[in-house]
């Protein structure tokens, strides 16, 4: 961010001064060109680090890429609590069956999703993502300054849902991706001017 607006007031002094030496426009050519490296859409410097998680078993073997990649389904239409609140949410079993009940319903895996749905008893999801209880984490704070501050469009949510979780659109259950430790939130905050005091993220 801080990258972009030198460039954009260097830019604007020229106008004003009539001309800067070459060497100056070479920088800024340079700051041009490395500029999409480093600061994407959502205005962000993502964070590094990467998890390898091992797959969790689901009570239904659930295909994010199917409904997010295939079929352009919003993350947030399902984890419709993200944008407003500490937890994203897996949606509910009456939210499946609003498309589940016309679609698909001869093939094995929706038969057992409508099973559960008959008996009203929620499939039981295995959490994937799960930091210590000492940790303070909020997911409407991030979508705020990374989506709606950023003014990212809305169907590119899944790149903001990346920096943490990685490429979901892919796979099909989730599986974790990003370590989501300490130094790699930490790391983030001081890239991005994120807080860096401890009571922050430690109740
Ligand atoms: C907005 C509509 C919509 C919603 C909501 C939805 N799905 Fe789907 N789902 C689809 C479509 C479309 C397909 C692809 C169907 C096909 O390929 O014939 C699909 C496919 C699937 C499949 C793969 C079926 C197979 O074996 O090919 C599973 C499993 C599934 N959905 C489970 C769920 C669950 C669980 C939920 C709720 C958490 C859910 N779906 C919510 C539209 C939806
Ligand atoms: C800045 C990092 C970050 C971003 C961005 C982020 N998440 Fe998360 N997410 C986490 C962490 C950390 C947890 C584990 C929270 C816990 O254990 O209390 C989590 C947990 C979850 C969970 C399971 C628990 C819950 O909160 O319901 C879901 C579902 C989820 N995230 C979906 C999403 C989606 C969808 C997006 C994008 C709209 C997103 N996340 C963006 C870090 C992030
Ligand atoms: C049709 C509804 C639906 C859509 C759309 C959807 N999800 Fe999910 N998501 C689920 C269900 C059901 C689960 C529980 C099964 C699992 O863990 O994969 C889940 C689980 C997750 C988890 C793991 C939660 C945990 O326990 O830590 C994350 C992270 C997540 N989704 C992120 C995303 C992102 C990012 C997108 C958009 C690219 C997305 N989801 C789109 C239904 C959906
Ligand atoms: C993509 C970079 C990024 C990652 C990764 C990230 N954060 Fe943040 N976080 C930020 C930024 C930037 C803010 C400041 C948002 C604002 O208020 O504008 C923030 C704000 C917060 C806040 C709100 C503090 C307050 O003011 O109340 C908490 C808590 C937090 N982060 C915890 C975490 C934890 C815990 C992790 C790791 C699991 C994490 N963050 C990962 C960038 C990140
Ligand atoms: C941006 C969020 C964030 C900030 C700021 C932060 N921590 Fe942490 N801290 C975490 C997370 C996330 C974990 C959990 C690590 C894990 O699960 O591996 C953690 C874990 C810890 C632990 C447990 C031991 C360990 O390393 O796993 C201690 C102790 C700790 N933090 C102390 C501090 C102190 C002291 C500060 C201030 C200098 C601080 N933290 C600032 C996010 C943060």
């Amino acid at each position: 961010m801080s990258e972009s607006r030198i460039f954009l007031s260097s830019e604007a002094n020229t106008h004003r001064s009539g001309g800067l030496p070459r060497v100056m426009w070479m920088i800024l050519l340079a700051f041009a060109v490395m500029l999409p490296m480093v600061v994407n859409a959502a205005d962000a410097i993502p964070p590094k680090g990467t998890y390898d998680g091992k797959d969790v078993l689901q009570p239904i073997e659930f295909p994010h890429d199917t409904h997010a990649k295939v079929n352009q389904i919003n993350c947030m239409y399902c984890h419709t609590y993200a944008r407003r609140s500490k937890v994203a949410g897996i949606p509910p079993t009456s939210k499946c069956m609003g498309c589940h009940t016309v679609i698909a319903t001869d093939k094995p895996r929706i038969k057992k999703l409508t099973e559960y749905w008959e008996k009203g008893e929620p499939p039981k999801w295995k959490k994937v993502h799960d930091v210590p209880d000492f940790v303070h984490f909020t997911h409407e704070k991030h979508l705020r300054r990374f989506v709606f501050n950023a003014d990212l469009p809305v169907e590119n949510v899944s790149e903001v849902c990346g920096f943490c979780h990685g490429d979901v659109k892919n796979m099909t259950v989730a599986n974790k991706r990003k370590p989501l430790n300490m130094g790699f939130c930490v790391r983030c905050h001081e890239a991005n001017g994120g807080p860096s005091d401890c009571w922050k993220c430690h109740k």
